[in-house]
């Protein structure tokens, strides 16, 4: 490949908030020639990266056999599916290895491999992570932290800029009594969506992709996001602290019964990770790239910047 080449590459995975980012951002890279694999037949979201000048394919993540066709002559793959359930993801990972693509990056888009061991929710990332590993092909986990964007739940300006389910992670900002899982100082990293596709674009241009890709729209605490919310809507607000102890309770208790149960259990689970200071990510890409991210008081400035 001579440096201008476009780098073929498949995002499988376009409908929802990340993958719809991701996708808007590739389009719009001169560098890359982009196939979107979705399961939609018709979806007007996907209209607009058609004109783009992106391929869109339907796919079926049962066939190996057609997926890897799909895939004939593509350099690298962007995975947003989640692998929620392993088949998808598996065939997808597989049918790469049969059509020679050179690159994998699986979903992983949230922590460390550590943080995200402690996190139910997400065992399986940690059981395909190693599928990943063992493939043969480069890879890399995408690490971003939380979604910025988290913070526009509940904001007087409303979210449009992606098809995106906004509910308070680490913190409310909307709440008036704030509950902060921890001490408030330990570190905790958070990207907005868009800049994660920035840094996904831009790490698609870099010769050899070491084995994790951590980025940063910034690192903060959440006592400093506290104070910036403060700051952005000209109030103060009333702070409580949760422990470790107590919030790893409340996941155990929560059990793992129905959707709701393993939802709540999950944030449970996120909510002590970031109280034992596990959420930070190193941000490598942000040394490498051009990217220029958001930070958390400009974002909440935004959504909440309205006094
Ligand atoms: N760090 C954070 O704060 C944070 C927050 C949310 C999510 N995340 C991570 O970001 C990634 C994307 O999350 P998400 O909520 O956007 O995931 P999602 O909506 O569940 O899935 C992403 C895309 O994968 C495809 N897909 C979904 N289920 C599928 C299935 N069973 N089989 C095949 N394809 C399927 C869909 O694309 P098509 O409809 O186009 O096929 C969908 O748009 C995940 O790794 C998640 O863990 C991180």
């Amino acid at each position: 490949m001579t440096t201008n080449d476009k780098i073929s590459v498949v995002l499988a995975g376009v409908t929802n908030g990340l993958g719809y980012t991701i996708a808007k951002t590739l389009v719009a890279n001169p560098r890359l020639s982009v196939t979107l694999f979705t399961r939609s037949d018709t979806n007007p979201q996907i209209e607009p990266f058609v004109a783009a000048g992106a391929v869109v394919k339907q796919v079926d993540y049962t066939s190996i056999d057609s997926l890897a066709i799909a895939l004939q002559g593509i350099h690298t793959v962007i995975s947003t599916v989640p692998p929620v359930d392993l088949t998808p993801v598996r065939n997808l990972l597989k049918a790469a290895i049969i059509a020679r693509v050179k690159r994998f990056a699986p979903s992983e888009f949230a922590f460390t491999e550590e943080a995200n061991g402690e996190l139910d929710y997400y065992n399986n990332k940690k059981v395909f992570w190693e599928d990943v590993r063992a493939s043969g092909l480069e890879y890399t986990a995408f690490r971003s932290g939380l979604f910025m964007d988290l913070f526009a739940a509940g904001a007087p300006v409303k979210y449009e800029e992606a098809p995106l389910f906004l509910s308070s992670v680490a913190l409310d900002i909307g709440a008036e009594k704030k509950e902060i899982p921890g001490t408030g100082e330990e570190k905790i990293t958070f990207t907005s969506v868009r800049n994660i596709a920035e840094f996904v674009s831009a790490a698609l241009l870099l010769d050899k992709w070491p084995e994790e890709l951590g980025m940063a729209g910034e690192t903060t605490t959440l006592n400093q996001v506290v104070r910036d919310a403060e700051e952005i809507m000209g109030r103060k607000f009333e702070v409580t602290y949760v422990t470790v102890e107590e919030l790893r309770k409340k996941a155990d208790e929560t059990g793992v019964k129905g959707r709701a149960d393993r939802m709540l259990r999950f944030l449970y689970q996120i909510r002590a990770a970031i109280a034992e200071g596990k959420t930070e990510i190193k941000p490598y890409l942000n040394e490498v790239t051009d990217v220029k991210p958001v930070g958390v008081k400009e974002f909440l400035g935004k959504y909440w910047g309205t006094k």
